[in-house]
């Protein structure tokens, strides 16, 4: 699976212990040997659907490769921009303490890399373990360029769970026939969404529910009586998706690399940018079955029903044996959104004795914020209008340069650190749709919050124009969901609800259609973080901030910038 993967050959290494350790201590490994990718960003040409298109890639590979680390490792990435659109990499979940400057989000962490240049991504894997991944985090790049990452525990450390047999890596994605920049480019010109996407795809494939399958098909090789860990990511642009395996129940180990209290379910619900590690033990008849993942949408006017299936084979069973027809999952139907509160309530943290929920209880910092649509005057657009998306009424306005570089160098005139802790007027949130003459105010506004100070953030949905999900992802910070709800939040109620114990800890939540999440966390990784809806659709149409975490002491400030650190 691994290609261009180098280890560094041991005299090297310590030399850059040494280094390392003259100079950043912080930087230095604290286990193992230095894994060291080289990641070409590259055209290919890819064929799906009858379709073939010319692709964004690393090393020519759709999906791109998996890192395979283990906590406590450095890991250093050196990404060369072959390809003729700018480009950044974000490694999803890694929280980057002190580090900003690996994270990737294209203005926010870094500028992009131009095409012909590097950048050397260099970061340590630390406190984390299990399933992660990485994505182009510029445009709709990630449509194509995109990973997973698979940390494994140290060594000597066992799985909280019973040792599977073999893992592999379930990415979950969608395709559109045409080219994704066009597709964004349609929709910034109508100033409304663009066609949807033609397919999902699991491991890059949409499998045999659509034309042209056969030789896109995922087949997965599994062995009677033996338990296989599926290490499922939803890399998908838009979309929120059902995922099970016919036949089979699933055993949810670990989210977002953090391990959970097992349960047993027979559909996961997995948003984009979440990841669910599952136990799956291979104990039917032999035969073919059908992995499938297909879309939630909970919203009336969009039709997607792209079931993408791959296959689930016992040994000795052909793949295109046509007389063996697989039977499909029983996923719930496209608008079950009540399946996602009783399957959201099912996640929890493990909390053992070494591997402990941190659970802030007492709270510096209170936020709450409003997710809603308005309709913004728009210049270059055919309607003269565009639908944009808002934070307390803010559209959030991407910079010129890197919002960390503008920090660290106390550049003026980039952002201002006055966005409101609420929303400028309180209102039925989730009340009879409001749909008059709604701007947001378009600004590139962070919230400065104090080092180590913990903060509880309510994300209220709201019925502005329509209501939908949006999965929320926060960079450099793993965070506690305390708890949901449907309709407005309640601040007198709801926190009597909370689960101060053992709430599941992550990195993106989904924040349900009409309703609430509330997350905590401890701010005690300094730097810029971005924090967005994880559809790119909305995260395009400004549905984004970022959290300016100052500095710490001395050894929890803002490390300096590599030298290589591309200019925009
Ligand atoms: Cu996976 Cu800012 O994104």
């Amino acid at each position: 699976m691994i290609n261009h993967e180098v280890s560094f050959p041991a005299r090297f290494f310590v030399v850059v212990v040494f280094v390392a350790f003259l100079g950043l201590v912080s930087v230095a490994p604290i286990e193992g040997r230095v894994k060291k990718y080289q990641f070409n960003i590259q055209m290919k040409n890819v064929s799906r659907l009858c379709h073939t298109k010319s692709i964004v890639t690393v090393n020519g590979k759709f999906p791109g490769p998996t890192l395979r680390v283990r906590e406590g490792q450095r890991v250093i990435i050196n990404v060369t921009n072959y390809a003729n659109y700018n480009m950044s990499i974000h490694w999803h979940g890694i929280k980057q303490f002190r580090n900003g400057w690996a994270d990737g989000p294209a203005y926010i962490t870094q500028c992009p890399i131009q095409t012909g240049n590097s950048y050397v991504y260099d970061f340590n894997v630390t406190g984390q373990r299990g399933t992660l991944w990485w994505h182009a985090h510029i445009l709709w790049l990630r449509a194509t360029v995109y990973g997973a990452i698979v940390i494994l525990p140290k060594k000597g450390t066992p799985f909280p769970f019973p040792r599977p047999d073999k893992d592999q890596v379930v990415m979950l994605g969608e395709w559109w026939n045409k080219d994704v920049e066009e597709i964004e480019n349609q929709g910034n010109k109508i100033g409304l969404a663009p066609n949807t996407s033609d397919a999902h795809t699991i491991n890059g494939k949409p499998g045999p529910l659509f034309p042209c399958f056969h030789k896109h098909t995922f087949a997965m090789e599994v062995e009677q009586g033996k338990t296989y860990l599926l290490r499922i990511i939803n890399a998908a642009l838009n979309s929120e998706l059902f995922f099970g395996v016919a036949g089979h129940n699933m055993t949810v180990v670990e989210i977002d690399a953090v391990y959970t209290k097992p349960f047993t379910t027979s559909t996961i619900l997995i948003s984009s940018g979440q990841t669910t590690t599952v136990l799956v033990k291979a104990n039917q008849a032999p035969g073919k079955y059908f992995m499938a993942a297909s879309p939630l949408i909970d919203i009336p006017f969009v039709i997607d029903n792209k079931t993408t299936t791959a296959i689930f084979q016992y040994k000795g069973v052909s793949v295109y044996d046509n007389n063996v027809i697989p039977s499909l999952p029983n996923l719930p139907s496209l608008n079950d959104s009540s399946f996602s509160l009783t399957y959201n309530r099912k996640l929890k943290s493990l909390n053992s004795k070494h591997f402990p929920a941190n659970v802030p209880l007492k709270v510096d910092r209170r936020l709450f914020y409003t997710i809603g649509f308005g309709l913004n005057p728009c210049r270059t657009c055919t309607n003269g209008t565009r639908l944009v998306a808002s934070l307390n009424n803010i559209t959030f306005e991407m910079p010129q340069v890197g919002l960390l570089q503008a920090h660290y160098f106390n550049q003026t005139g980039v952002f201002t650190t006055d966005f409101p802790d609420r929303p400028p007027q309180a209102f039925n949130y989730t009340g009879v749709p409001l749909t008059g003459n709604l701007r947001t105010v378009e600004a590139t506004r962070l919230t400065k919050i104090r080092f180590n100070s913990t903060v509880e953030l309510v994300l209220q949905d709201t019925n502005m124009i329509i209501a939908e999900t949006h999965p929320f992802h926060l960079h450099g910070y793993n965070f506690f969901v305390m708890g949901s709800g449907i309709g407005n939040f309640d601040p007198r109620k709801d926190p009597r609800r909370y689960n101060v114990v053992d709430p599941p800890e992550r990195n993106t939540v989904g924040v349900p259609n009409g309703g609430w999440t509330v997350i905590r966390f401890r701010a005690d990784n300094p730097g810029v973080w971005f924090m967005h809806c994880h559809l790119e659709l909305h995260t395009g149409w400004g549905l984004k901030t970022a959290f300016l975490v100052e500095d710490g002491g001395p050894n929890w400030s803002v490390l300096p910038p590599p030298k290589d650190l591309p200019s925009c």
